[in-house]
Parts: structure tokens; sequence; C-alpha cells
């Protein structure tokens, strides 16, 4: 298993291109199962959640190509098998962003539950429930949820009991072959829901609102193949962000869309952060003043990012006084507090909060990244401790994160792989 080693103290300069985002891909992919013509898709992260996607697309039966330099060319001419087995949804739970486009095509889809996993429950209680408001007949057996729609699915009132990212997603993308108007209500407002909304459109889709909480479809009989680049990636960009800020850098981030990280920037510039937008699509941060501590509640988008509370974590560990931290998306999303403590953080877990106490040394450890974002927390942490610091499963951060060492390293970092 891979392991990263990281040799901290170096404040990182220079520039680092954003990379296309993972969770505006992973929907579009998805969506290229809802017309039998090629869908060509650019900017598509080489990273391995986008792997497992292209798996799922392909064991459906469609063809995928990607080419090395980030466009995917996908062409779901005939969908022989509208399954998503286990083996896959359980390395990803965004498996489950099938389930609308297949049933909406096809008439049924099998998809694996997925099970909990390290942040927290993941169900997908709130697609099921949407889906049967689009009369989609929702059974489960042996672990998988089955939707069977023979006459199609017709358009409803989908009100969302809770914001939820892929079930709006889910829902967008059955809506858009359904018969008659669809409104989803109380959905979420995320970029990548706004960017998928976009490729359905030039896919020949009626969609209003999406972005907001309420978006209106008007279904269409059939949809055609387009063209699409992602959007950049904005947890990537606030990763780097952090990583400048962390280790009293300089860093430009070329690529980025400054209004999609607000809540983010707000927060650092609180802590006493230089943080300016260089034009539209880039940000630039310089470390080296005294960071203060900051309280900070996770929230919906517009809100501060959950995909950012660890790494946040890790920034205020270096910050004077105490800052509660407050995570209202995931029940359990505090595994990186553990192995920060053991590099010296002062952190403690009480329910949904966490007290961290700083600012605190940090000295290089081995350290475990036990999901995604708590891997791209213990890199930060590592990249500001003194001495060295081994983290262990790192294939957690390849989910999600594009030659991470490679852009690292070119704005200084000491940083290797070793298995
Ligand atoms: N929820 C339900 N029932 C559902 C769906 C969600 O109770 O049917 C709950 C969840 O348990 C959670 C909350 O609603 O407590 C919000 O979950 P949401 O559905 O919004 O999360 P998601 O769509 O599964 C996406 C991202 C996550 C990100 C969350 C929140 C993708 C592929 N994944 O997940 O990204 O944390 O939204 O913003 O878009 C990551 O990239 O590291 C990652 C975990």
């Amino acid at each position: 298993m891979d392991k990263l080693i990281i040799e901290g103290g170096v404040p990182l300069a220079g520039e680092v291109v954003t990379s296309g985002a993972k969770n505006s891909a992973l929907p579009a992919l998805a969506a290229c199962l809802l017309t039998s013509e090629p869908v060509v898709l650019h900017r598509i992260p080489r990273v391995r959640d986008i792997r497992t996607m292209e798996k799922l697309l392909e064991y459906t039966g469609a063809s995928v190509e990607p080419n090395a330099d980030g466009t995917v060319r996908v062409h779901a001419a005939n969908l022989e098998r509208p399954e998503a087995p286990y083996d896959v949804v359980k390395t990803m739970r965004a498996s489950s962003l099938v389930l609308g486009p297949l049933v909406a095509r096809t008439g049924r889809a099998r998809v694996s539950l997925p099970g909990g996993c390290a942040i927290g429950a993941r169900p997908i209680n709130l697609h099921m429930h949407g889906l049967e408001q689009l009369g989609a007949t929702i059974s489960q057996s042996h672990g998988y949820v089955e939707a069977q729609a023979p006459n199609g699915l017709r358009g409803a009132t989908v009100h969302f009991d809770r914001i939820t990212v892929t079930g709006t997603e889910d829902l967008l993308m059955a809506a858009v072959l359904a018969k008659g108007e669809t409104v989803l209500s109380n959905a979420a407002r995320e970029p990548e829901v706004a960017d998928l909304a976009e490729l359905l459109i030039k896919m020949g889709a009626q969609i209003e609102g999406a972005g907001t909480s309420t978006i209106r479809i008007q279904g269409v009989e059939s949809l055609h193949g387009a063209e699409h680049t992602i959007i950049p990636d904005r947890i990537e960009a606030g990763t780097f962000l952090i990583a400048g800020a962390i280790t009293g850098g300089d860093l430009l981030i070329r690529r980025c869309v400054p209004e999609h990280l607000a809540a983010l920037i707000a927060k650092m510039r609180q802590a006493g952060v230089d943080v300016r937008e260089e034009g539209a699509d880039a940000l630039r941060v310089k470390g080296g003043g005294k960071l203060r501590s900051v309280d900070m509640t996770t929230e919906e988008h517009p809100g501060f990012a959950t995909d950012l509370q660890a790494q946040f974590v890790a920034l205020m560990t270096q910050a004077e006084g105490i800052s509660f931290i407050t995570e209202t998306i995931f029940e359990n999303r505090f595994m990186h507090a553990q192995e920060l403590s053991r590099m010296g953080a002062n952190i403690r877990i009480d329910g949904r909060k966490a007290v961290v106490a700083g600012a605190t040394p940090l000295t290089g450890a081995q350290v475990i990244a036990s999901d995604l974002r708590a891997s791209a927390s213990l890199v930060l942490a590592a990249l500001v401790a003194k001495g060295e610091t081994l983290i262990d499963r790192v294939y957690h951060i390849d989910r999600g994160y594009e030659k991470i060492e490679q852009k690292l390293e070119a704005v200084g970092a000491k940083i290797r792989r070793t298995d």
C-alpha cells in the first residue's frame, strides 16, 4: 500500500493550476447514460473515483474512451446491464448517481445500496423517495435497490427533507426525461449541480433554476450528444489556499472560481491570512503573519463546505486561541483529529464539535489517512510539521486529488511516495 513521506517546514511558493472538479465530473459521467449519442467531456481529473465511475459505465454497456489530456468520450448506445454492482458501490458511494439516469433511460435500474463509510451513514433514501414520486416502483432486496418504470417517469414536485447534493443531481438526471414538469424544492445549490444542469441543457434538456433551491425541469422525449468542460475543483483549490497559509508561503492558485470559495476565503481572512483575487480566475494567498483562531460551522453551499473542514482544522492548529469547529453535514467527520493530535495538535472532540487549541507546534509522525479529505488535512499538517511525516493509506487521497505530489513538489514541498 502506498505511503507519502513529507519533510515539513518549507514555505510553499509558486503557481498551482486547479484540476477539473471530481464532484462535477462524477455526475457528468453518469449523465452520459441519458443519451444514445456520444458525449465528450473535458477536464475530467484522472483520479481513482473517476476511474471507478468509468468502469461502472462500461459495466452497464457504455463505451468509455479517456485521453491522457483529461478528455473523456462516452458513448452509451446500448445499455444491456442497467446495474451498479456491490463491488463498485462499496468503493465509491457516488455510484448511486447512475440510479436516476438508468431508470430514466431504460425503465429499470438495479443499484447496490451503499453501506456506511468513514465519515457517516451515507443513506440514499432521499434519492429513492424522489424517484418514487416520479412514478418509479422501488423495491429492496439482497442489498440492492431496484427501480422500475416500464412506461417511463412522470414529472412531479419533489421536496427534499434535507439538502442532498448527489440526491439533487440524481433526481435532476431522472427528471429531464420524465413526462411533464418536475419541480425540485430544497435542492442543493452547489456549483456542481449547476454544472451538471449546464451539461444537460447542452444535451437538449429544459432546466431552470439550477444553482438555486428550486429547480424546474420540463421533460423532453430524448437527449442528444454534447461537449462540455467541467468546472474547476473548488475543494482542491481551497486545499492549496490552506497549504499556502499553513506553510507561511506565497501561492498563486490559477484556474479556480473565487466565488465558489467565498466562505473559505472569508474565514481565512478573519484568521489573518492575506487572500486576494488576481483577475477572474486566480487567487493569491500569502501566509507568514500571525494566525488567529476563528470558529467555523460547515453548511451546505454557499456555506462553508464540509469537504474543507478537515483541512481548516489543520490550519486552526497553527492559530492562536481556541477555535470551535462544528460539523453539521456528516456525523463522523473528525477522524483526522486523532491523527493530528499524534502530531502534536490539541483537539478535543465533543459530538459534532471539535475544539482546537492553538497554536501548537507539530512534529512529524506516522499517521493513517481515514478518508479523502482527512488525508488532505494530514498532508497539510505534515507540510508545517518539524521532521518527517509518513502518511499511510494514501489511496484515499488518490481518490480525489489529481497529481497531488507533483503539484506540491512544483511549489517546493519535500514529498515522495513509497510502498
Ligand atoms: N442524506 C440522507 N439521505 C440521502 C442522502 C443524503 O440522509 O438520501 C444525508 C447524508 O447522510 C448527509 C447529508 O444528507 O448527512 C448530506 O449528504 P449529501 O447527499 O449532500 O452528500 P453526497 O451527495 O453523498 C456529496 C459529495 C461529498 C460531499 C457532500 C456534502 C459527491 C460525489 N460527493 O456527497 O463529497 O461531502 O456532497 O457536500 O458530490 C468528497 O468529495 O470528499 C465528498 C465526500
